[in-house]
């Protein structure tokens, strides 16, 4: 064979190789649960502080990223939003959410977010949760807050989620996540590194 028919030879193996390697699917996922519209300290937004801080570490662990969307949806206003959530609180409510994850058992680290509502996990995180076999995932809490940082929703996890292992989570401000980008992915970076995670 010519030498340059060689060279060409081994380029296309090597191109073709680094095609599939780009297409190898991930074995991370973050699941987000956020609200957009009307919210504390930040006003009306069209994307939620979750969603953000979601985005970033989606994009840092070269995560699938699902949505809870709620199957009924949170009311725009945050007055509103506020009363529904204390309502499905007092009745331990288990809100249905649309789709489903494909593809679970291919998960080995499932990152898992949400806003800090009343000082606990939403309820439709319950739904969440409790719609899925744990067993021998890692779990990686991560969270929204105005002060209360991850108030005790880290150990709601752990009695949601039986059978995974629940690493040490993330909880940043939300006005931060939505409006300080560099800051929250310096957050992020930091964290992931700790935990050994990251790309
Ligand atoms: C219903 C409701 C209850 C909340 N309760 C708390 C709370 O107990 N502690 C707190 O720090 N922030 C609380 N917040 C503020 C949110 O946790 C915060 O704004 C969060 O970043 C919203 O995230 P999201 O935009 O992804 O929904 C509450 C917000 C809502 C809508």
């Amino acid at each position: 064979m010519k030498r340059w028919m060689a060279l060409f030879l081994a380029a296309l193996l090597l191109c073709t190789a680094a095609a599939f390697a780009d297409e190898t699917p991930s074995d991370t996922l973050v699941v987000v649960f956020s609200h957009a519209g009307e919210n504390y300290n930040v006003g009306v937004v069209e994307e939620g502080n979750t969603m953000k801080l979601a985005w970033i570490i989606a994009e840092q662990t070269g995560a699938d990223l699902f949505e809870i969307e709620p199957a009924v949806p949170y009311p725009e206003s945050y007055e509103d939003c506020l009363d529904i959530a204390t309502a499905e609180l007092r009745s331990d409510a288990r809100p249905e959410f649309l789709g489903e994850v494909e593809n679970w058992a291919r998960y080995e680290t499932v990152f898992v977010s949400y806003p800090i509502w009343w000082g606990h996990l939403p309820q439709i995180l319950y739904t969440f949760l409790e719609a899925y076999d744990w067993t021998g995932k890692t779990l990686v809490p991560f969270n929204t807050h105005e002060g209360s940082r991850q108030a005790g929703t880290w150990r709601e996890i752990e009695e949601a989620a039986p059978g995974a292992t629940v690493l040490q989570g993330l909880a940043v401000v939300g006005s931060t996540a939505q409006n300080d980008p560099e800051t929250t992915s310096a957050s992020v970076s930091a964290w992931l590194a700790d935990l050994g995670l990251g790309e």
